[in-house]
């Protein structure tokens, strides 16, 4: 820590020009995210993190996924706050029970994992919200795709939203028409949404989100429906897993925009964007291109970790990423 205040630009000293520069420039922002924010406070945070998602990921090739989603329904609900992982107490409602994330979210363990051993390396230094965007980006480096370059910075909220978790995060019963809303409401664009719906390409659904598509649509492959029933019965059966990529669920590549083209689209929202629309060329595209799929998705996860951000001041740093301080 003493080294940490050594150097003269310290986040105060940064946060206060900051706000000379802002009266200066009236509209400037102050809320700056950094890639080296914690290189001083907690130079290990990065190793530490890397390491636990590393083996959370050895051990089950499944949590790389679901640490990546838990990010994408942090940032969509009131900005990536770390807002998921509050619990429900018996005076406070926080976003678990909510619908798209109700039996459904995990990887929480490995956050606490994560939390308890920053904590004793850096106390009450790296935010819960910084840890899920790290974890997030080490996921799918250990699954195979692209590495980033993450910023850093982010504050925790003291607030969570479950009406917001209701409403922000897109179900998988949307039109085309209405994933590109429900991304355009947050600020990205249709191609954004097409690249950041590769993350697809890993983890897995419950029978529940995708059994009316096998038994009720027209727009899949016959053989690949037929293979899902024997898993997804017509009643019962809600958790039966089955992964969103059929052919490879544990590699980030393109095999998601490649299935689409046969049809292979586990979720009825899947396979809108390959459907005879305008999002279909874009599909095309990434399948026969990976290195473009790993370009736009990398720029779009960024953009996404960048959602309404609490800086400086705001917010706090929780001690335990499950409740606030
Ligand atoms: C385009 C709109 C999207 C819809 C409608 C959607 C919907 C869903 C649904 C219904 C599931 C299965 C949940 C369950 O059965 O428990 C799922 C899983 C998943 N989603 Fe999405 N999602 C979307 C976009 C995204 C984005 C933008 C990301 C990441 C940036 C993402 C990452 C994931 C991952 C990795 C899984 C698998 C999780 C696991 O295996 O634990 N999704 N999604
Ligand atoms: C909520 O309840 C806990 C005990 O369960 C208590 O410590 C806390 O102060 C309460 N918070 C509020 C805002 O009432
Ligand atoms: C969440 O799931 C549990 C079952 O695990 C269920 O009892 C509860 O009613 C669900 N909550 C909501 C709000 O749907
Ligand atoms: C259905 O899947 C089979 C086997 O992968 C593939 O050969 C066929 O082209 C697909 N059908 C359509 C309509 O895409």
């Amino acid at each position: 820590m003493a080294s940490y205040y050594s150097s003269w630009l310290t986040p105060s000293t940064a946060s206060t020009l900051c706000l000379l520069l802002f009266l200066l420039f009236a509209g400037m922002s102050c809320a700056q995210l950094s890639s080296n924010f914690y290189s001083r406070s907690c130079p290990t945070a990065l190793s530490l993190i890397k390491s636990a998602v590393t083996s959370a990921v050895s051990k089950e090739a499944r949590m790389g996924a679901s640490l990546l989603r838990l990010h994408f329904h942090d940032c969509f609900v009131n900005g990536c706050d770390a807002s998921v992982l509050l619990d429900d107490t018996a005076n406070f409602t926080g976003e678990k029970t909510a619908g798209p994330n109700n039996n459904s979210l995990r990887g929480f363990e490995v956050i606490d994992t994560i939390k308890s051993q920053v904590e004793s390396a850096c106390p009450g230094v790296v935010s819960c919200a910084d840890i899920l965007t790290v974890a997030a980006r080490d996921s799918v480096v250990a699954l195979g795709g692209p590495n980033w370059n993450v910023l850093l910075g982010r504050r925790d909220s003291t607030t969570a939203s479950l009406n917001a978790a209701n409403t922000n995060l897109p179900a998988p019963t949307l039109s085309l028409s209405g994933l590109v809303s429900a991304f355009s409401n947050k600020g990205f664009s249709t191609n954004e949404m097409v690249a950041l719906s590769g993350s697809h390409t890993i983890g897995q659904a419950r029978c529940t989100v995708f059994r009316s598509r096998i038994y009720n649509e027209a727009n899949i492959n016959s053989s690949f429906a037929t293979a899902l029933k024997a898993k997804c019965p017509s009643s019962g059966g809600d958790n039966n897993l089955s992964p969103l990529d059929t052919t490879s669920p544990t590699s980030f590549d393109n095999a998601y925009f490649k299935n689409l083209q046969l049809q292979k689209g586990l979720l009825h929202s899947d396979q809108q964007l390959f459907n005879g629309g305008s999002t279909d060329s874009q599909v095309n595209t990434y399948s026969s291109n990976s290195a473009t799929f790993f370009t736009d998705f990398v720029n779009a996860i960024v953009k996404m970790g960048n959602l309404s951000p609490l800086t400086g001041t705001s917010g706090q740093i929780r001690t335990n990423c499950r409740k606030t301080n």
